[in-house]
């Protein structure tokens, strides 16, 4: 399945607030935030961008990735979801290539998510996992009690990463 990659607008508030939501794993706090992203970077802020999927004129997932602060080239992907009546589709894969393949010609070198150790992220993790992000470490009970976060990082640099620091 091919849907149309293109920038998100204000039109589109509601249909990410819709998004998230729809996930059910979410709490309101992060539901509120990921909209606030939006605003942020609809009022011009370059700290957060991001990338539509869209059906038609429906906005059908996104990502929502930014600069990390203080580091050289590492980037963090702040959020990306697919609506779950397109889940399996290859909507998510297709929002995290093109991700990528920006970030690399911008000269970028590391792409850092994160995410949650609960089962119900069993198939966040995997589908990090299967596109090459590696499991960098964990912070048990960052979230809540038995609740871990999960960094996963991805060398952007086919095996430079390391390089000579400035
Ligand atoms: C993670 C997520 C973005 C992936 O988006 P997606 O469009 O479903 O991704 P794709 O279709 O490209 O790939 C999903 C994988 O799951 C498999 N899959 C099959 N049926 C599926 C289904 N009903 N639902 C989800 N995945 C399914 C796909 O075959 C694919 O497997 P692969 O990794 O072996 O290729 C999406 O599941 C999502 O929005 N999850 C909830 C939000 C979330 O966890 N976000 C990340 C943390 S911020």
């Amino acid at each position: 399945m091919s849907c149309s990659l293109r920038p998100v607008g204000p039109a589109q508030r509601g249909r990410v607030e819709a998004i998230v939501a729809a996930a059910g794993m979410f709490r309101p706090a992060e539901i509120a935030m990921a909209v606030e992203l939006l605003d942020e970077a609809l009022a011009g802020d370059d700290d957060y961008r991001f990338l539509g999927a869209y059906d038609g004129d429906e906005l059908i997932g996104y990502a929502c990735w930014g600069p990390t602060p203080g580091t050289v080239g590492t980037v963090d992907l702040y959020w990306i979801a697919v609506d779950p009546r397109w889940h399996g589709k290859g909507v998510g894969t297709q929002l995290l290539g093109t991700v990528e393949q920006e970030l690399r010609a911008d000269g970028c070198r590391l792409l850092i998510a994160e995410t949650s150790s609960r089962a119900d992220y069993d198939a966040t993790r995997a589908f990090y996992e299967r596109r090459g992000y590696r499991r960098a470490a964990t912070i048990p009970g960052y979230y809540a009690p038995g609740d871990d976060l999960v960094i996963y990082s991805k060398d952007l640099t086919d095996g430079v990463l390391a390089g000579t620091a400035a």
